[in-house]
């Protein structure tokens, strides 16, 4: 075995890690960790420091860590057909029984699957059909894409330019054109304090509505938005949203993509975010929790009305002209097969019902009294918290001060807990695995409490 030193050096010297600060990271101020081995919420590093993983990697380790019925499922895929692939009609026992399981699961009206690898690569497949869909129904200027301040639908070109995050678009020359951006469902942050959550709501749908009007709605295609603001901050909608919402979207005739890279596969309490929040989408996206990240794997869920357009597509210019190589990989599908079984047979969507709402309902409890919390929102089994100077007032701390990459780094240092400090705001994100129980999730409330105080001493 390498020396752990070894190691950080060829670290340093070799690998262009995502999302880093790579000066930083290359100087040798941003410490590496070389993680070794999980289970269940737990995971070690190389010099077996034990960590309780409350963000279950990037909100994808749904089942926990260290599952064998998965790691055996992958092994025996390997050793049986580790690689054929899936054009021109060729498919393996895994991915036809996954795609069958995730229809199963999956909202009324859904019709196929498509899988690639990743969330990002999924959503491009999904513009990719939307464009294709529009054509063939004979409206080729029917193709912009709104997408949602502070939404996340992943880094590629056209996924970059969906986010509505400013470091994914600063400097990479992003977003393109034909994407443009509506408000986020925000409550917490919105502009007018005396607004009620349904006054807000309005506003939201009107605002969505002008911007399509200002367009006009037959160079819309889609509408794009996670059923829970992710990486954008971890925020529920307010009640009524995707019902105002969704409304907009029909009158204008504009297809909705409910991107379910997160919530998908129980994250909510529900199998589905669409189930959960009654919304109605054409296409869904799916990655993360279809294999608990066991292996890549993504999706496309596409409903019968976009499915008989691509149909009819194909009997007249011939073969999609859209796939990839590692498409429906029998070793991804594998795993997905065994992981959705074990959601069931554990009942973890129950669970993350269950024991989510105690972890929140803690939360709140235990963390809402200190004078720098401004509000502790979740639902299911997610949940954040946000910092803010002055609570009357609702003041936000300037973002150089960090308080939110400080509490989180605190919350590490002292109590050995990952929680996510959420890249635009100072939120605290939590997103434990499915299978967390209540002393775990007491676990993680008392080491919150701990790290907010400790900061919040620091900063006055
Ligand atoms: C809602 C959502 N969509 C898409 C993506 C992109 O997925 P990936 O990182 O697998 O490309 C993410 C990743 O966090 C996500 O949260």
């Amino acid at each position: 075995m390498l020396r752990n030193d070894q190691l950080a050096d060829w670290d340093r010297e070799n690998f262009f890690h995502p999302s880093t600060h790579l000066a930083q990271f290359a100087r040798g101020e941003l410490s590496n960790r070389v993680i070794k081995t999980g289970e269940g919420v737990y995971i070690e590093d190389q010099d077996g420091n034990r960590m309780l993983d409350a963000f279950a990697g990037l909100y994808c380790v749904n089942i926990g860590y260290g599952r064998s019925e998965v790691a055996e499922a992958i092994a025996e895929q390997a050793r049986e057909l580790a690689y054929y692939h899936a054009y021109v009609g060729h498919g393996t026992e895994a991915s036809i029984t996954l795609a069958k399981m995730i229809l199963d699961r999956a909202p009324d009206n859904m019709s196929k699957v498509y899988f690639g690898l990743s969330g990002s690569d999924a959503n491009e497949t999904n513009i990719k059909l939307v464009w294709y869909y529009n054509n063939v129904l004979g409206r080729p200027q029917k193709k912009k894409i709104i997408s949602r301040w502070r939404g996340y639908h992943g880094s590629g070109l056209m996924t970059g330019s969906l986010t509505g995050l400013e470091l994914f678009h600063k400097k990479f020359d992003l977003p393109l054109e034909q994407v443009i951006h509506t408000d986020a469902p925000y409550y917490f942050r919105r502009d007018d304090l005396s607004q009620s959550e349904e006054e807000f709501v309005a506003q939201c749908a009107a605002s969505l509505e002008a911007l399509i009007e200002k367009e006009g709605a037959d160079t819309i295609a889609a509408f794009i938005g996670e059923p829970v603001l992710g990486t954008g901050g971890i925020v529920p909608p307010p009640a009524g949203y995707w019902e105002a919402i969704q409304a907009v979207l029909k009158k204008h005739d504009i297809l909705l993509i409910a991107d379910e890279v997160v919530t998908g596969f129980g994250r909510l309490g529900s199998m589905f975010g669409s189930q959960h929040y009654g919304i109605e989408p054409d296409i869904i996206t799916i990655a993360k929790g279809l294999t608990s990240a066991y292996a890549p794997l993504s999706g496309s869920i596409v409903s019968d009305k976009v499915w008989k357009v691509l149909e009819k597509g194909t009997d007249e210019l011939g073969p999609i002209g859209h796939g990839w190589t590692y498409s429906a990989h029998p070793i991804g599908a594998a795993a997905g097969v065994a992981n959705l079984q074990l959601i069931d047979k554990l009942d973890l969507v129950s669970n993350a019902r269950d024991t989510g709402a105690y972890f929140n309902h803690q939360l709140k409890e235990v963390l809402s009294t200190s004078p720098i919390v401004g509000e502790v929102r979740g639902e299911g089994i997610l949940a954040a918290v946000e910092f803010v100077k002055d609570k009357d007032d609702r003041v936000f701390f300037d973002a150089s001060q960090k308080v939110g990459p400080q509490i989180a780094a605190a919350l590490m240092e002292r109590s050995s807990v990952i929680g996510r400090a959420m890249p635009q705001g100072d939120i605290l994100g939590f997103a434990p695995p499915l299978c967390m129980t209540r002393s775990e999730a007491d676990k993680i409330v008392e080491a919150a409490h701990d790290a907010v105080q400790h900061v919040a001493k620091s900063l006055v």
